[in-house]
């Protein structure tokens, strides 16, 4: 299914019963709605799962590559009307993080939960900005080859590195078949994020914040800091995984989230 966003149309994917419980997945950066593959097929039967891309990223249209945090928010919110869905959980990993903290604090009214993956409040310092410019020009100099070819080892964890070579094969693929237009403009939405870090003791919907064990980018320090702030948030780290722990640990990912699913019924 396609939804009309203006100047693109963003590809949306669609499973499980129309009376499920809606849930919507929100990919990072620089994947696409096949990174929840697994919980697309897992969640399924019980629930609604939406699982879109993320504009210029996957099958979604690319535009003029000039994105903002908030764009990204004014989608999701284009994909919840689109696909008919009331007070969806919401589930974002990384920068599907980013842009969910966002809408809580934006758009509250429109999340019934929350999940959030490897993702942080906290908006990018001076080195943050300084990596980000060095992989713009990674990706304008070397295209999305080059890029996947240096961050698909790094973002996963070492279990994954060592003992899940299709995994990783899986992680670059999805990067090298994104366009470099898309994958720039996303890395200056998030290069201009806001940081939502005063809006996390205000959240009010019931929060269950998932992090890789072996995650290099956001560790599991991170990600208790995060789910201190929320109130009443769980928290359940995932072993053997890293960054893109749904995919490299997907049954325990699915546990805790089929858990935490049932316990909003
Ligand atoms: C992601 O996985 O979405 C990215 O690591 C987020 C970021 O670049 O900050």
């Amino acid at each position: 299914m396609k939804v009309d966003a203006g100047d693109v149309e963003l590809n949306i994917v669609i499973r499980g019963p129309e009376d499920g419980l809606p849930v919507v997945l929100v990919h990072g950066f620089p994947f696409s709605h096949e990174m929840w593959e697994p919980q697309l097929e897992a969640q399924a039967s019980g629930c609604r799962v939406v699982a879109y891309d993320v504009r210029g990223l996957g099958r979604s249209g690319v535009g003029d590559g000039q994105y903002t945090m908030e764009l990204f928010v004014d989608d999701l919110v284009r994909v919840l009307d689109g696909a008919g869905l009331d007070r969806p959980v919401v589930c974002g990993l990384s920068m599907g993080g980013y842009i969910l903290l966002r809408a809580l604090e934006r758009e509250p009214d429109r999340v019934r939960a929350a999940v959030l993956c490897d993702t942080k409040s906290a908006a990018d310092d001076d080195e943050g900005r300084l990596k980000r410019a060095r992989a713009i020009r990674t990706l304008k100099d070397g295209g999305a080859a080059a890029y996947a070819e240096a961050f698909a080892p790094a973002v996963v964890g070492s279990t994954t590195r060592e003992r899940r070579p299709r995994v990783v094969a899986a992680v670059r693929e999805m990067i090298r078949s994104n366009p470099v237009r898309g994958m720039v403009g996303a890395q200056l939405a998030m290069l201009g994020r806001t940081d939502t870090t005063g809006a996390l003791a205000g959240i009010e919907v019931p929060t269950l914040v998932v992090g890789g064990e072996e995650d290099p980018l956001t560790p599991p320090s991170t990600m208790r800091d995060l789910a201190d702030r929320i109130p009443g948030a769980r928290l359940a780290l995932i072993p053997e995984a890293g960054h893109v722990v749904n995919l490299e640990n997907p049954d325990a990912f699915d546990r805790e989230l089929a858990e935490f699913l049932a316990g909003l019924e």
